[in-house]
């Protein structure tokens, strides 16, 4: 029987720190305080041969962590593309766990089956995407892509009389698989975990903000025979910038390609208005992925793996068993759109964070931050020697510094100084052959006085330096 006393003690303890945690959010250092070696001494307590009261282990827990949490449930994170876990799904996801279902399938976790049925045709309405698509709850967008992808691969062979779940890769016609330029780096890894490596893909060039060139690809279409797989891109690592779907899609579509987009984060750009000339065509992809964890602020992990053809991503993900049985009325079957069996009921906390913000409000939050975005480009734009290298049309913006054009030194520096000065998480990048400022709005706290505070920093920062 659970111990009552010691399970709800746990809890309270564990909620009074989460509660203090998120009060404390903005006073909080923008980086983690701790170093690696600092953690180590705190996590590596004895493991004793008998075990330890409820309580006094979390109250280690929160001491042990302390100092080693980064600040992505803050408004001044801009490091990476990180949502900040909305208070709504924490709580749900707290539940998830207390309820501790396996949604492998509908009958060993029913109402998280049914929360994930729910939760995908919401976002497949919100996203202007086909409502008859199959929707994956994954851990993030390197495991939708790499469903898509896996489906990709098998429906493409499927179609030449190929069967590669019986079968196997060896001796499988040769797929082409045809990559922008810039295409993600777990992309990348995805294609080498299918067993596509690098070497051989068709690289796609692209333009100066990393879109891909519709010429380019045409030209490589017109010399590939047999099957195809294009990967597409909704939201630039760096420049938030889009693939030409409406024109890239009908064309691969035309030889037969099955087209994927990796939408980690700009695919929600095609669920609001003002941001979807972004994203046009994007709905004619046959397969696309999309984070739960990014810019809805589900916490983590979150990912959703989206199949327009659900038969063939029942076919690819499915695993069968004696035991694991399935009558003609039971809702949806959770693992069959993923490679795993036994797997967290991530649907709940979807589903939550979707009620917390409404239709409208996950809308006015990426709106939003792409306002964010270009207001900081514009206060920035204004100071000599401060570059903003990319349009920008999302949330995203790229910044290098010098009097004279991007000078990696002066780049170089100014990320050093603000990191220095604590105040604001930021990191730099390469993009171009240039180091970058990357600034990343996607936290639901960031606000223009955030952003606000954020120009002045860049800009005291260069002022200083110059
Ligand atoms: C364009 C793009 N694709 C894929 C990913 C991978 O997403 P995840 O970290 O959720 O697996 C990211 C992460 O930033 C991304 O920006």
């Amino acid at each position: 029987m659970t111990d009552l006393p010691d399970f709800e003690q746990s809890l309270m303890t564990a909620l009074r720190a989460a509660v203090e945690f998120r009060d404390d959010a903005p006073a909080n250092p923008a980086f983690p305080a701790s170093n690696a070696a600092e953690l180590r001494t705190r996590f590596d307590i004895p493991l004793e041969e008998n075990g330890r009261a409820g309580p006094a282990v979390i109250s280690d827990l929160i001491h042990a962590a302390e100092g080693g949490l980064a600040g992505n449930t803050q408004p001044n994170f801009y490091a990476w593309v990180q949502g900040s876990s909305h208070p709504t799904g924490v709580a749900a996801d707290l539940l998830t766990s207390a309820w501790g279902q396996n949604a492998g399938l509908y009958q060993t976790a029913p109402a998280a089956a049914i929360a994930e049925e729910v939760a995908s045709k919401w976002l497949l309405d919100l996203l202007h995407l086909p409502a008859t698509a199959s929707v994956a709850f994954t851990t993030g967008a390197t495991m939708a892509n790499f469903i898509g992808l896996a489906v990709a691969r098998s429906e493409v062979l499927r179609r030449i009389g190929y069967d590669l779940e019986m079968e196997g890769m060896v001796g499988a016609p040769q797929i082409t698989i045809i990559v922008g330029a810039e295409a993600h780096s777990t992309v990348m890894a995805d294609l080498r975990h299918l067993g596509f490596g690098t070497r051989h893909l068709v690289v796609i060039a692209s333009d100066s903000q990393g879109r891909m060139s519709v010429a380019d690809l045409a030209d490589q279409l017109a010399k590939i025979n047999g099957p195809v797989i294009l990967v597409a891109q909704a939201g630039h690592i760096n420049s938030g910038s889009f693939d030409p779907f409406d024109e890239i899609i009908p064309l691969a579509h035309k030889h037969g390609a099955w087209v994927h987009v990796d939408g980690a984060f700009g695919l929600w750009a095609n669920a609001v208005e003002p941001l979807r000339h972004l994203s046009q065509g994007v709905e004619l992809a046959d397969s696309w992925s999309v984070d739960g964890h990014k810019w809805l602020q589900v916490p983590y992990d979150a990912g959703f793996g989206i199949v327009r053809d659900a038969e063939a991503h029942k076919r690819v993900m499915s695993i069968t068993a004696s035991y694991l049985t399935a009558s003609a009325d039971d809702g949806r079957s959770p693992s069959a759109y993923v490679p795993e069996l036994s797997r967290r009921a991530r649907g709940f906390a979807v589903w939550a964070t979707l009620q917390a913000l409404g239709r409208q409000g996950v809308r006015d939050m990426v709106l939003g931050h792409c306002q964010c975005a270009k207001h900081l480009a514009a206060r920035l734009n204004e100071v000599p020697g401060i570059h903003v290298l990319n349009d920008v049309v999302l949330n995203q913006v790229a910044l290098a510094f010098g009097h004279k054009g991007p000078d990696d030194k002066a780049t170089k520096n100014i990320i050093d100084h603000l990191q220095a000065e604590n105040l604001h998480f930021v990191l730099g990048a390469s993009w171009h052959s240039h180091v970058i400022l990357r600034i990343s709005i996607i936290s639901m706290l960031t606000k223009i006085v955030d952003i606000d505070s954020l120009a002045d920093a860049i800009i005291r920062a260069w002022r200083g330096q110059s």
